[in-house]
């Protein structure tokens, strides 16, 4: 489904029109759709169903792009289970509802307080990322007379050919354990006695539009399981990480869920072991926008800004990757007195003191001060990073469900930002 429609009073997300939330809740405001939400995980579900696999598969929707609490706990409902990379995402998780047993513990720094809290709480699998990693777990695990589910994250060193920021699965990333060494580190950690090696798991990396990469990965991991199964360590499953990714612009379409899958799939569908994926951005993604208002127009002889009320401290995708994301106004613009209703290029750009903080260069649009503009796919990684930069408060979340609006996330207050801080006595 596609999260906008126009109406005659502009932009809605399902039933709701963007102009209606931004006069209830103010600008800048993200918005979600919750339909959107519940049919991306939907066709993750039946894209297992269709391979036989929905009975011995968990999605673990991966916390970082979004986490929400409103919306973490609309995937604890769906059935979803959670990727985790810190103790903070443990008690969001934990906050909105979603179960223990579902979440797997990704990230390369775990600390043994968070190593503690997970194992305490009772999650699914820690993903270990190094040989040192593995045995403060052992130690950890043994302090409070527990065994640690154990999955090592293998890097598979296969190129995902997307952004070096978000590209892990290269001999040259900080991130798993060298897939050379995987085999003889899977041999010491069976022999462990605080850690029960379950599964394996490998990431590649985000915003993968070719499911080439990944099934390549795949091939590499699945080579690994049997030859571990053959020195009689047999895991239980096999966790193939997140990195779909999604379209953010009309000349780079993105396969289907289904499609980007099938080729992976098709290599599990006879074996025996459970199957997890951690997805992020393609479940959550294209179900969120940023709604923002133009604050001044700023027509010059090289560029022409239009400076808007969302800036790099409310989605930093744009100033960090370099990213793209669509905008597009909310209403047909009215032409009146003082208006400048002519399509021209602009420079979309925040009102933070750096030049690096653009939201879309070169858009033809035609503005006036005071029109609402949506900035799309949007949902994940824009909120989840977003500081206050400028001491900027961030901004309020929305959630849409058919004509109902729910605010999920209140706009910061001023006083909020340095509630933590103290001046010397
Ligand atoms: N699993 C692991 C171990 C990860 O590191 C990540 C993302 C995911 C799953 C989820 O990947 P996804 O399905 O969302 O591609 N801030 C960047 C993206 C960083 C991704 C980090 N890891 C962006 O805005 O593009």
């Amino acid at each position: 489904m596609s999260l906008t429609t126009m109406g005659g009073d502009g932009l809605h997300v399902e039933s709701v029109a963007l102009g209606d939330i931004a006069a209830r809740f103010g600008t800048p405001c993200y918005v979600y759709s919750r339909a959107a939400l519940t049919a991306t995980y939907a066709a993750y579900r039946d894209a297992l169903q269709a391979h036989g696999l929905a009975d011995r598969s968990l999605v673990c929707y991966a916390v970082k792009a979004n986490s929400n609490l409103a919306i973490l706990n609309l995937f604890a409902r769906l059935g979803a289970g959670f990727d985790i990379v810190s103790g903070g995402e443990l008690a969001r998780v934990l906050a909105a509802g979603g179960s223990a047993g579902k979440i797997v513990f990704s990230g390369v720094g775990k600390s043994r307080a968070e190593m503690r809290a997970a194992l305490e709480a009772g999650i699914h699998c820690f993903n270990v990322e190094s040989a040192s990693e593995l045995d403060q777990l052992d130690e950890v695990a043994g302090s409070l007379g527990r065994r640690a589910p154990v999955s090592l994250r293998v890097n598979p060193d296969v190129d995902a050919k997307t952004h070096p920021y978000i590209s892990t699965g290269l001999k040259t990333a900080k991130f798993g354990i060298a897939f050379g060494e995987a085999f003889d580190i899977y041999r010491r950690a069976a022999h462990l006695p605080h850690i029960a090696v379950r599964g394996i798991d490998c990431h590649i990396g985000s915003q993968l539009l070719d499911p080439a990469p990944a099934a390549e990965a795949a091939d590499k991991v699945l080579a690994l399981v049997d030859r571990l199964a053959a020195a009689g360590i047999a895991l239980e499953h096999i966790d193939l990480g997140g990195g779909m990714g999604i379209q953010y612009r009309a000349d780079e379409p993105a396969p289907p869920v289904a499609d980007y899958l099938a080729p992976m799939l098709a290599k599990l569908a006879g074996r025996r072991e459970k199957l997890v994926f951690e997805p992020g951005r393609s479940l959550v993604g294209n179900a969120g926008l940023l709604l923002t208002r133009v604050q001044v127009l700023k027509p010059g002889e090289e560029k022409h800004f239009a400076v808007v009320d969302a800036a790099m401290n409310d989605l930093m995708r744009p100033a960090l990757y370099d990213a793209w994301h669509d905008i597009v106004p909310v209403s047909a613009t009215k032409v009146g007195a003082g208006d400048t209703a002519t399509a021209m290029p602009y420079e979309i750009v925040g009102p933070v003191c750096e030049s690096g903080d653009f939201l879309g260069h070169d858009r033809k649009l035609a503005l006036n001060e005071g029109d609402l503009l949506a900035i799309l796919s949007a949902g994940a990684y824009g909120m989840a990073m977003a500081s206050n930069y400028n001491s900027r408060p961030r901004a309020a979340e929305v959630m849409v469900d058919g004509d109902a609006t729910h605010l999920i996330r209140h706009r910061e207050e001023v006083p909020e930002l340095f509630a933590l801080e103290s001046v010397l006595p």
